[in-house]
């Protein structure tokens, strides 16, 4: 009997230890939990790329949109730890959500393997090329004055736009009627045509259009202008210190891989992420590039845990002084 159980056991690490030697053996799923052509799609698309080419498999997106990104985190955090099912996470879904977000069916900090960071996405305010005020004061007076007339674009209760939004609401007292979409990509679409008047996005998304001149951009709130948008000033210099902000972007899978596989996930995207043709197209987007000590698994561990202590009683207070 032992000797049977013995023989089971070695077949089986076997089998595992063969799985994570052949590890891709198939195409893999980036689940991208918002609507394609957004910041967190364009993100994905970019290391998506490097990333096959280091696999030698290709990494396939699939948007799963909905519930401010939860719904396609919820999905991929339950799918089989084989490698095969990772996702692109961000500040929103691993960080604002479960402040904001009732019934998360997720713990951040418990229910992934963490992969590593692709993109910091600094923030702007960004709004409709007609809207009529000239500086960000001047903006935050119409929106003080116009209250629910004005029309804030958003992806979702816990989302990058979501949270930032809510925060500088509360911080200038607007109140705006929240306009939900599958995704800033979306949004952006409706606030060239007007339909929309503001949010507050990730820089990656908005970067072009707002050198294009098809909307308008009033801060970044970052502590310095972005290469990218030089013209922009800061939050600082507009007359809002207080709204510093920054997102990111980052692969996660479900907890539980094998540690072959995992090893092979994160040696991946270091790898896109020294190829200078990535860090090219998110710097161009006004994207930041992860620093060594902010790449890797345990970087990004730190970080989810970071940003859940630190957004959970911001966004908390910031919905109940401005609900
Ligand atoms: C997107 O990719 O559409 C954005 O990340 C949505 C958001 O988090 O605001």
């Amino acid at each position: 009997m032992r000797r049977a159980l013995a023989i089971g056991l070695l077949s089986a690490l076997a089998a595992v230890g063969a799985a994570a030697d052949t590890y891709p053996q198939r195409p893999i799923t980036m689940v991208v939990p918002f609507a394609a052509g957004g910041p967190t799609d364009v993100v994905a698309r970019i290391v998506a790329e490097p990333m096959s080419r280091a696999l030698g498999q290709q990494v396939v997106i699939e948007n799963v949109t909905g519930a401010g990104g939860t719904t396609g985190i919820t999905r991929a955090s339950q799918a089989t730890p084989d490698g095969y099912t990772i996702m692109m996470g961000h500040m929103g879904t691993h960080g604002a959500a479960p402040a904001l977000f009732k019934g998360l069916k997720y713990d951040p900090a418990k229910s992934f393997d963490p992969v590593g960071l692709a993109a910091g996405t600094p923030i702007v305010i960004v709004a409709k090329k007609g809207f009529p005020a000239q500086d960000l004061k001047g903006f935050i007076e119409v929106l003080k004055a116009r209250g629910p007339a004005i029309n804030q674009a958003h992806a979702g209760v816990g989302s990058v736009s979501h949270s930032t939004g809510v925060l500088f609401n509360s911080l200038t007292g607007a109140k705006p009627t929240l306009v939900v979409y599958r995704g800033t990509g979306p949004a952006l679409n409706d606030l060239m045509a007007d339909q929309v008047d503001f949010m507050t996005d990730q820089i990656v998304n908005v970067a072009p259009q707002i050198a294009g001149g098809t909307i308008k951009a009033y801060a970044i709130a970052t502590a310095e202008r972005s290469p990218s948008l030089p013209d922009v000033p800061t939050t600082k210099e507009a007359g809002l210190p207080g709204y510093e902000v920054s997102a990111w972007n980052a692969v996660f899978a479900p907890k539980g891989l094998p540690a072959d596989v995992r090893a092979k996930l994160v040696a991946a995207l270091d790898t896109a992420l020294k190829d200078p043709a990535t860090t090219k197209r998110i710097l161009e987007l006004g994207g930041t590039v992860p620093k060594e000590a902010e790449a890797g698994p345990v970087a990004l561990q730190a970080l989810v845990e970071r940003e859940v202590a630190r957004w959970t009683p911001v966004l908390r207070s910031a919905v109940e002084t401005n609900p």
